[in-house]
């Protein structure tokens, strides 16, 4: 069984730190807590792209009233194109909503097929990616999240996340900087990476720890050794 750790800091950088296992997350503005973070082998990210200005037609109204209103988060209207330069600089880069960024030409943008048509979302989603791979496309029923448990306005389905781990190759660190309910952490975990994610509002924030933890504890049973809980400082600004 895994130990979750929760301290509160004085740090500048991050206001909640919780180690679970293989996984490192924050709570926190990932703008003030990406420069202070070591390496990692790869970058798997669904950051906010201001969409709620960006919409038009019948939909927009109820899409904003999800995300917003119903979603309790603050949306950026910009996107965060400084951090989103910043994350091209990983050896291996996806981004989704990788066309609403102005990013360099891609060999290999992912695509996600929704499957199902409706009238106020789109029929696919794009990523974009720096790896040296062809273009690849994964089909999963957007409906289907449903199943799975919906916990996040924007939620990825977990099936999309862990072919997008799978595509980072054997990549041992994996971040999501704006990781919502930690979709992108539950299949790094489930595919035995580590990962680290930082979200900013204290509602996912909460559902991503406990996914993430529901999901190592899942991992531990196949293990000789549960993994033991690593303590974070009080005070310090260290970080993973
Ligand atoms: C599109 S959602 C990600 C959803 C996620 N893929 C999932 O499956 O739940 C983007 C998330 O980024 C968070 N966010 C926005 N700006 C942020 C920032 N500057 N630092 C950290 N998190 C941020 C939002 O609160 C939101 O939960």
């Amino acid at each position: 069984m895994n130990e979750r750790t929760i301290q509160a800091s004085s740090s500048p950088h991050w206001i909640d730190r919780c180690q679970i296992g293989d996984a490192t997350l924050y709570l926190g503005d990932c703008r003030e807590i990406l420069p202070t973070l070591p390496r990692v082998d790869a970058v798997i990210t669904d950051p906010p792209y201001g969409m709620g200005d960006k919409l038009s037609g019948s939909g927009s109204g109820r899409w904003k009233k999800l995300y917003v209103e119903k979603g309790g988060f603050s949306w950026d209207q910009e996107a965060p194109q400084e951090v989103v330069e910043l994350l091209l600089k990983a050896d291996k880069a996806i981004i989704w909503g990788g066309n609403f960024f102005e990013l360099p030409p891609s060999r290999a943008w992912l695509v996600w097929n929704k499957i199902i048509r409706n009238f106020s979302t789109s029929v696919c989603e794009l990523a974009w990616t720096n790896l040296d791979r062809p273009v690849d496309a994964f089909d999963y029923s957007h409906g289907q999240l449903a199943t799975e448990g919906k916990h996040h306005p924007t939620q990825k389905p977990l099936p999309l996340m862990k072919w997008c781990v799978d595509r980072v190759g054997d990549a041992a660190v994996i971040l999501d900087p704006f990781m919502g309910s930690g979709s992108t952490g539950v299949a790094a975990i489930q595919m035995g990476r580590k990962f680290i994610g930082i979200e900013r509002e204290p509602k996912y924030f909460d559902i991503a720890c406990r996914r993430i933890e529901d999901a190592q504890r899942q991992e531990s049973l196949f293990e000789p050794e549960a993994p033991k809980a690593e303590q974070t400082a009080l005070f310090g600004s260290e970080v993973a």
